[in-house]
């Protein structure tokens, strides 16, 4: 069947139709119109500018979607919307506009969590994936990592206490003059620079959980330059990148390798904006190889915000008969 997933949960608009079911898991279309030009202005996302945005890039890009897969909304089979965690106005945007579309085409309308989209993205692109296995999700709002026993049925077993990760690195990002944001460019720079220069506490929290705490982290990070600053110094930029990149890269690793032990997953799947990053690719591909574990990422397209994994989570809740109808709200939190 057709799946339309629509994404409006924080600055990317983007809509997409999937192929699901009988052996498919295919992208017909993924159209993303990105606002980061617009939000680069003012080093971060701005909630209100994110809605507007989102109103007027909806209508247009579902058209392209359509059009791209050579499809009319008479072929699609279910509508799959981004319904939280995010933005709540930018949500809103998604959510009515994909309530509208559904309920004046009869078209059944899914309800997503853009958390779980995340994950999907990696099953679109691998068919003998299957659940159970274990998730990482770290994004500009998530660091989590899951149980995930059906496609459906998500347990999380550690998360951040404060910032994501991605959150973090924008952050950093800004500080040091990158522009927003700020995650892809640290992941170059830090190519340039030596990890062990600057000395940066784990976001790795002690113990035998699997939670993080990123703000410590930052903070140190932003003394370090402040500190450097009144001292009229210059930092090196590629070395703080490099050692911040490194403090993340280490407490993720670190935790997957307790995440396997515990659940004795066989499987991890990471994914989410962060999974872009080349450096967490590289070490946490080699826990899982040390592990015996195998490992899927998505490729680095379906790693950001985009429908195409909001309709692929869609075509499960879809299977299990858990439809929205008028009354689907957004929200800014996970229920
Ligand atoms: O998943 P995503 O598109 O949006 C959320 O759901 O939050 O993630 C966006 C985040 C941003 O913080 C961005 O800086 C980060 O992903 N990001 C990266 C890289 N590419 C994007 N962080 C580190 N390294 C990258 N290569
Ligand atoms: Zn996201």
């Amino acid at each position: 069947m057709y799946i339309l997933g629509l994404e409006s949960s924080c600055d990317e608009t983007s809509a997409a139709v999937v192929e699901m079911g009988e052996g498919k898991r295919r992208i017909l279309s993924n159209i993303v119109a990105s606002q980061i030009d617009v939000h680069r202005l003012y080093g971060g996302v701005v909630p209100e500018i994110a809605s507007r945005a989102h109103i007027e890039a909806v209508s247009k890009i579902t058209r392209e979607a359509l059009d791209t897969a050579g499809l009319t909304l008479s072929d699609i089979g279910a509508i799959g919307v981004t319904a939280f965690p995010g933005l709540i106005g930018a949500l809103l945007v998604g959510v009515n506009f994909g309530k509208s579309l559904a309920f004046a085409n009869s078209i059944p309308l899914v309800a997503v969590n853009h958390v779980h989209g995340h994950v999907s993205a990696a099953l679109l692109e691998n068919p003998e994936l299957e659940p159970p296995f274990l998730a990482l999700v770290v994004s500009g709002g998530h660091t989590s990592v899951y149980n995930v026993k059906s496609y459906t049925d998500y347990e999380e077993i550690g998360a951040t206490r404060d910032d994501a990760a991605g959150e973090s690195f924008d952050k950093v990002g800004r500080v040091i003059g990158l522009p927003y944001p700020g995650g892809a460019a640290l992941d170059k720079l830090a190519y340039e620079g030596d990890p062990k220069a600057i000395s940066l506490p784990s976001p790795a929290l002690l113990g035998d959980n699997l939670d993080f705490s990123f703000s410590g982290l930052k903070t140190s990070a932003l003394n370090y330059i402040n500190q450097a600053q009144q001292r009229g110094e210059e930092i090196n930029r590629a070395d703080l990148a490099a050692s911040y990149t490194a403090a993340v890269t280490a407490a993720v690793s670190k935790k997957v390798a307790k995440a396997l032990e515990i659940t004795g997953a066989r499987h991890l799947v990471m994914a989410g904006g962060v999974a872009a990053n080349s450096h967490l690719r590289r070490e946490v591909g080699k826990v899982c190889e040390k592990k015996k574990v195998s490992f899927t990422c998505p490729s680095l397209s379906l790693c950001g915000d985009n429908a195409a994994m909001i309709a692929a989570a869609a075509y499960y809740e879809f299977l299990q008969g858990n439809f929205a109808d008028t009354a689907l709200n957004a929200s800014a939190c996970e229920p």
